[in-house]
């Protein structure tokens, strides 16, 4: 356990060269550990997963397997930009599971926001178990653990209770039991993002804002349809596209749409147009633990109302979501 514990002496990683000495130093550490052996990572697309598997990729090239798995909850091109990424550009060994129509199978017709949250965990790991049995010759499995994770555990061990149940990759079945490697673990997240720059990955990604593991699975509300997805989905690309262009994209920490099970009515071409609203949500937080409302000025407001009911089937407002956390999480389920 000792060596999950950021000695006091380890200088905090705040410019290129600083990054480059880590960099070298896991290089040499992953090869001692792993070898010749082969070595799999769940690839998400975050930022954690992403900096591990450029690393990993430098040290060990093709011993890395990474998997990535669409439980069809991604924003839009997600996962489409992963595959760019990782198996165009920097020609990983990466396997796309395409499982959306397993995972809103399962979902079709669950309301309840902590139900939903536990089908797509649980059904996160059986995928990709099932993935990692197919694979022959794996004896590591790589994980995106950073510093802020191992202090987390250490709270939930001291049993302070959570508020929603938050899931990442871990406790896979008994059968599948691997050593570790975690490259990362010792690192603040603005350690991750500067390592991952200096390994040569896109700002963009590296500065990626954090997204849920149940994706728009906790932002579709309540029980999840695949035309109210679809909408939601659409919706939310739009307002990111307009907080890049208006350089809101740097200002606010996290800004999203969620999309409600209601419907109200409005009006379209002289006709009776009923449609789900788009609720926007933009906070600014340093710990995700408070959170408070980022201003947005009204042109860009109207502007992004404009787009958005002109350009997504089914959405017929636009609504601001003025909480703060407490009394409201960031996330609506
Ligand atoms: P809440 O909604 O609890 O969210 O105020 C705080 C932050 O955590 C993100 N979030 C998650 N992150 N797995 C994650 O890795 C999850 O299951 C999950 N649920 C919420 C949320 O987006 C916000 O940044």
């Amino acid at each position: 356990m000792s060596n999950n514990f950021r000695p006091e002496s380890m200088a905090r990683i705040t410019n290129f060269e600083l990054a480059n000495a880590f960099i070298e130093e896991q290089i040499a550490e992953v090869r001692k550990q792993v070898g010749d052996k082969k070595v799999l990572l769940a690839l998400s697309g975050g930022v954690d997963s992403s900096v591990v598997a450029a690393l990993l990729i430098k040290a060990i090239g093709k011993q890395l397997v990474c998997v990535h798995v669409n439980h069809g909850l991604m924003r839009k091109d997600e996962s489409e930009g992963v595959i760019k990424m990782f198996k165009d550009e920097l020609d990983a060994n990466l396997i796309y599971v395409d499982a959306t129509d397993h995972f809103l199978g399962l979902l079709a017709g669950v309301s309840d926001p902590e139900r939903k949250r536990k089908i797509i965990g649980k059904e996160f790991i059986t995928v990709f178990a099932d993935e990692a049995r197919k694979l022959e010759g794996i004896s590591f499995l790589a994980q995106g653990t950073i510093y802020p994770d191992i202090l987390e555990s250490i709270k939930a061990a001291e049993g302070k209770k959570a508020v929603k149940s938050h899931h990442n990759v871990g406790g896979l079945p008994e059968d599948l039991q691997f050593e570790l490697v975690e490259p990362i673990k010792l690192l603040f997240k603005d350690e991750v993002r500067v390592v991952g720059e200096a390994l040569g990955l896109p700002h963009a990604m590296v500065y990626r804002q954090p997204f849920p593991g149940p994706g728009l699975g906790v932002r579709c509300l309540g029980a999840i349809t695949r035309d109210r997805l679809h909408a939601l989905r659409e919706a939310d690309a739009i307002l990111r596209e307009e907080f890049d262009k208006n350089g809101l994209a740097e200002k606010v920490w996290q800004y999203f749409i969620a999309v409600p099970d209601i419907k109200s009515v409005g009006v379209k071409d002289e006709s009776r147009y009923e449609g789900w609203p788009a609720i926007i949500r933009a906070v600014n937080t340093k710990d995700a633990m408070s959170a408070t409302i980022e201003e947005i000025p009204y042109e860009i407001l109207h502007h992004i109302t404009y787009r958005i009911t002109h350009e997504v089937e089914g959405i017929n407002r636009v609504l601001l979501d003025l909480t703060p956390k407490p009394i409201g999480t960031i996330e609506w389920e």
